[in-house]
């Protein structure tokens, strides 16, 4: 069984995360590197641990985490499925195809305009993927850019970001803290309505609601 260990010093995967950061800071993106195919890895992780997957199901959803955008480096359109492709040009002779096929769909998944989830890896990866917004996203210094940047400034703005999986309840929470001295929650609504609806209805597949907490009010 392949583990995130591994993936993590594959050289190739190495070299495409690199050469994504070059790509994305080139055209002032928010992070998309190892920052935030970490905290993706972890949270997909997480998520599997919580929904009492496989152990093998924990590591095929921290894998796809880790390398869902990696592919960005290639162009920003389509780049899920540049991911997915990478991702089997390497070990397509290495995991067992059923594996491999579950990793790809999820990384292909995480930014389908079609989307249609059917496993657990595609939904931990899809949850874990829309709820990372943070202040430390933000790769520009300088605040005046900062904020004359819609992407820019919502990222900025959050301070706090807790993922909350709730068995009893049946909920997963994304529970935000945002400066309003930085942007508006409107700001927030405008970038991000579709990242929510994309958790919703990955919380849908696992059986669970979805519910959105920003500066302590409550929307699900
Ligand atoms: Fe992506
Ligand atoms: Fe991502």
């Amino acid at each position: 069984m392949i583990t995130l260990e591994e993936i993590k010093n594959n050289q190739k995967i190495k070299e495409f995360v690199r050469q994504t950061e070059k790509y994305l800071d080139s055209l002032g993106f928010t992070d998309h590197g190892q920052r935030h195919i970490t905290i993706v890895s972890d949270r997909a992780r997480k998520l599997a641990r919580n929904l009492n997957l496989s152990k093998k199901d924990e590591e095929l959803a921290a894998i796809a985490g880790y390398c869902h955008d990696m592919g960005n480096f290639l162009g920003r359109d389509n780049h899920h499925f540049w991911s997915a492709l990478l991702f089997s040009q390497i070990y397509i002779d290495q995991i067992p195809t059923q594996e491999l096929s579950e990793i790809m769909q999820a990384i292909a998944s995480h930014d389908k305009d079609n989307l249609n989830i059917i496993n657990n890896i595609t939904a931990c990866l899809i949850l874990a993927d829309k709820s990372d917004v943070h202040r430390t996203r933000v790769k520009e210094r300088d605040i005046k850019k900062i904020k004359d940047d819609i992407h820019d400034r919502v990222n900025y703005s959050v301070i706090k970001n807790e993922l909350k999986i709730s068995k009893k309840n049946k909920q997963v929470t994304l529970k935000l803290e945002i400066d309003t001295k930085i942007t508006k929650p409107m700001d927030y609504f405008e970038i991000f309505l579709e990242r929510m609806i994309y958790c919703r209805k990955a919380a849908d597949f696992m059986g669970y609601n979805f519910a959105l907490i920003i500066n302590n009010f409550k929307l699900s």
